[in-house]
């Protein structure tokens, strides 16, 4: 067991526009996450990762940045920035940026210069190819925000390549000064004191030589030549010797489409490239073939056998980050659990799993209290740039049905996570005292941080309960992982031994009751319930209440 502070520690991420402002302009600042640090503390995280705050227009919120060196306008200056480093640590907390490297904005200098001239000393700091003889896009390849990912440039006759929207053009990494420019501002920042990086769709930086098509659809999926690409290890392993290595940083890379295979490769410690990696494969059980928008049911059996196979195959080599939402992501509690009647329950069972599997577990603001996806009736009130071009695709040029992909986006929006931090019952949540930038979920009445802080048994004290009990116990950051009863469609259980410890997790993942029917060697009569979402009396040794979520010491 090779020990490290980030595989004991809790990530708590922070959506900066979305939780807590400050001067009344209805976007969340840096003077308001400072303003909220002793209830970080509070609820016992060790690191916070604070989504991008650098100096952006704001096409997609901060992940399209156009100074890397810089703080966002409405978010506040390098002296606030510095003011919250030093509040975090001087309450013991740790600061994570993201990374958004992959892309810059179209606005960023760098930019500015390269679209100039095909001679410009930043040219190839872009990837830039003139188009096919009719005019078309270089490659049929489609942008995750829809649409071609290639866009024209009158003034130089060529199109450049972006992933991501047309104000977040792809940087070229096969330039060698494109990656040392990247070296040295994540020195800047980690001279500052920064301890580590969430590093944003880090696998698509390498593109496969030639771009070539994928199939002949007119937006094609062009994933297979730049998801986990052929120089990524290489960039990522310069990227550990140049930077990282001389820091004691704590590094997670988001990875759409990483198998485990590939997982092993970015996170095995004698690689030296990353320490942990957002995988997705969990994230896509309830797609259909048609992608995200095509809403599926998922199922446990399901949901287990992804979760199993991550903690089997990364158990010797490697290591996992657990979460089951983020700001890209719909809200847990309304996706895999009951936002209705068994909301308080359900939450506190999905905490279960999330501080229970071998990893290092992420809470993802407001997840803390519960808080739920969110239904507005109008499309105006959306905010996400990859929402309205999914419905300009769909329903505007496409002619899908309206009905249809509003309720897709009431499911699977990215907004769902963007509604402000609900901290009390007052207008707009007490998130700020202007207008919002996007609408306070009504719900806010009832579930908020006040309420929670308030009510020994909310969702908030089973937190702080899971966090304490980490603290104190080796065996849930290192503890080995063996699913039992694999098949149950109702039952998520498994054991986790450490030595001569042995735990024991039950989960009930729907809201009817489940009959215990556990292997001879792990009966539960008279073992001690380290913590469970229901009150201990009236737990019965044969029957799993709805949601209800029990862990037992069996040994040790
Ligand atoms: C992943 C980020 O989490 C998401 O919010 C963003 O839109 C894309 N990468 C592009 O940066």
């Amino acid at each position: 067991m090779n020990r490290a502070y980030w595989k004991e520690a809790v990530v708590y991420q922070i959506y900066p526009r979305s939780f807590k402002d400050s001067n009344g302009d209805g976007i969340g600042d840096l003077k308001g996450i400072t303003s909220k640090l002793d209830y970080l503390k509070e609820l016992g995280v060790d690191v916070v990762w604070l989504s991008p705050v650098y100096k952006s227009p704001n096409d997609d919120n901060g992940y399209d940045i156009s100074d890397y060196y810089d703080i966002m306008d409405e978010f506040g200056t390098l002296a606030d920035w510095e003011e919250l480093l030093e509040g975090l640590h001087s309450r013991g907390i740790k600061l994570m940026m993201d990374l958004v490297v992959n892309h810059s904005s179209d606005e960023h200098a760098w930019f500015v210069e390269s679209r100039k001239s095909k001679d410009n000393p930043y040219r190839d700091y872009y990837i830039w190819r003139k188009g096919g003889p009719d005019g078309s896009p270089p490659n049929n390849w489609g942008s995750f925000f829809s649409g071609s990912a290639w866009q024209y440039d009158e003034a130089t006759d060529e199109y450049y390549l972006h992933l991501f929207s047309k104000k977040q053009p792809d940087l070229n990494w096969e330039n060698p000064q494109v990656r040392s420019s990247i070296y040295e501002m994540m020195k800047f920042w980690l001279d500052k004191g920064v301890d580590g990086f969430r590093m944003d769709v880090i696998n698509v930086i390498s593109k496969a030589e030639g771009l070539p098509s994928n199939g002949t659809e007119k937006f094609g999926d062009g994933s297979p030549y730049f998801m986990n690409g052929p120089r990524v290890h290489e960039f990522l392993h310069e990227m550990n010797r140049e930077v990282l290595s001389k820091y004691p940083v704590m590094t997670v890379g988001e990875t759409p489409g990483a198998t485990v295979e590939e997982a092993k490769k970015y996170t095995a410690e004698d690689r030296e490239e990353l320490q942990m990696l957002f995988q997705f494969e969990h994230m896509d059980i309830d797609s259909g073939v048609g992608g995200k928008w095509d809403v599926a049911n998922w199922t446990l059996p399901k949901l287990r056998q992804v979760l199993d196979k991550w903690q089997h195959g990364l158990a010797e080599q490697g290591w996992n980050s657990l979460y089951l939402n983020n700001h890209d992501q719909p809200r847990m509690v309304s996706r895999f659990g009951d936002d209705g009647q068994y909301r308080v329950q359900s939450a506190k069972m999905l905490a279960t799993l999330l501080h229970t599997l071998k990893g290092t577990p992420y809470i993802y603001q407001g997840e803390e209290i519960g808080m739920t996806n969110v239904r507005f009736e109008s499309l105006d009130d959306y905010r996400d740039i990859e929402i309205h071009n999914m419905y300009r695709e769909k329903v505007t040029e496409g002619g899908e049905d309206h009905d249809t992909i509003l309720q897709a986006i009431y499911t699977k929006g990215r907004d769902n996570a963007r509604t402000p931090m609900q901290w009390s019952s007052e207008p707009n949540g007490g998130f700020t005292t202007g207008t919002p930038w996007i609408k306070v979920n009504p719900n806010h009445k009832e579930i908020n941080v006040e309420q929670a802080m308030q009510d020994p048994d909310s969702i908030f004290h089973y937190y702080k309960k899971l966090l304490s009990l980490r603290k104190e116990n080796l065996i849930m950051a290192y503890g080995e992982y063996t699913p039992i009863l694999p098949e149950h469609e109702d039952l998520y259980a498994y054991t986790r031994t450490l030595g001569d410890e042995q735990w024991l997790v039950l989960l009930n993942f729907f809201g009817r009751e489940i009959k215990l029917e556990l292997p001879e060697e792990l009966q539960i009569a008279g073992k001690s319930l380290i913590i469970g979402n229901y009150p201990e009396e009236g737990a019965s040794t044969e029957v799993l209440r709805p949601y209800e979520a029990r862990v037992y010491r069996m040994r040790g």
